[in-house]
């Protein structure tokens, strides 16, 4: 995580998404929250807004939240790996993810949170530095720079795959969440 922010080229730009209409979507939630969640980019709920997971995606991820006894606005910290929406809502690209890396350790930095949730494979890859399906890494706690993270299924992915049975991935999903309140009323 020792990347240094000014290494940013332009330093106006985050990276070269990054354009004179489009927002930059920073985060949503308590800086002071000892749980940081970081998924991919913003898509474009999240630019109008200029907030991350405000969209479809995020309302499932803040009910997944609070059914697992989470306060939204008490206890936790949104951001994204990606700060400005990529077009068409592609992935964002290795060169995009690296360039933006520097903002997020900053972010972590600042928040210095306890626990911090890589949700889907954006946000898995790029803190991680491992390629792994995420259904082989999700629910598992990882050490990571004196912090603990768990990856967990995209919401997006969730909302394809809405099955509320049993050992499906909504159904692991929501046992994953019960696990971080665990872990984070326990810290
Ligand atoms: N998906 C993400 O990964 N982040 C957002 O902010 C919204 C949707």
């Amino acid at each position: 995580m020792n990347q240094n922010i000014t290494s940013a080229k332009d330093p106006s730009k985050v990276c070269d998404l990054t354009n004179p209409i489009q927002k930059i979507v920073v985060s949503r939630g308590n800086p002071f929250a000892k749980l940081m969640i970081i998924g991919e980019a913003p898509g474009a709920k999240e630019e109008e807004i200029g907030k991350p997971f405000v969209g479809r995606s995020g309302k499932l991820l803040d009910k997944l939240l609070q059914n697992a006894g989470f306060n939204i606005s008490k206890d936790v910290y949104f951001c994204n790996v990606v700060k400005c929406r990529p077009p068409k809502n592609r992935r964002p690209t290795k060169t995009e993810i690296n360039e933006n890396l520097p903002w997020l350790y900053q972010q972590i930095k600042l928040v210095n949170p306890r626990v911090i949730v890589l949700v889907g494979a954006t946000a898995l890859e790029a803190i991680l530095k491992i390629k792994s399906p995420i259904s082989i890494l999700r629910g598992k706690w990882i050490d990571w720079d004196s912090k603990v993270v768990m990856p967990v299924f995209h919401p997006s992915y969730l909302l394809r795959n809405p099955s509320k049975e049993e050992g499906k991935p909504m159904d692991l999903t929501k046992s994953d969440f019960l696990k971080i309140k665990e872990k984070i009323d326990f810290l």
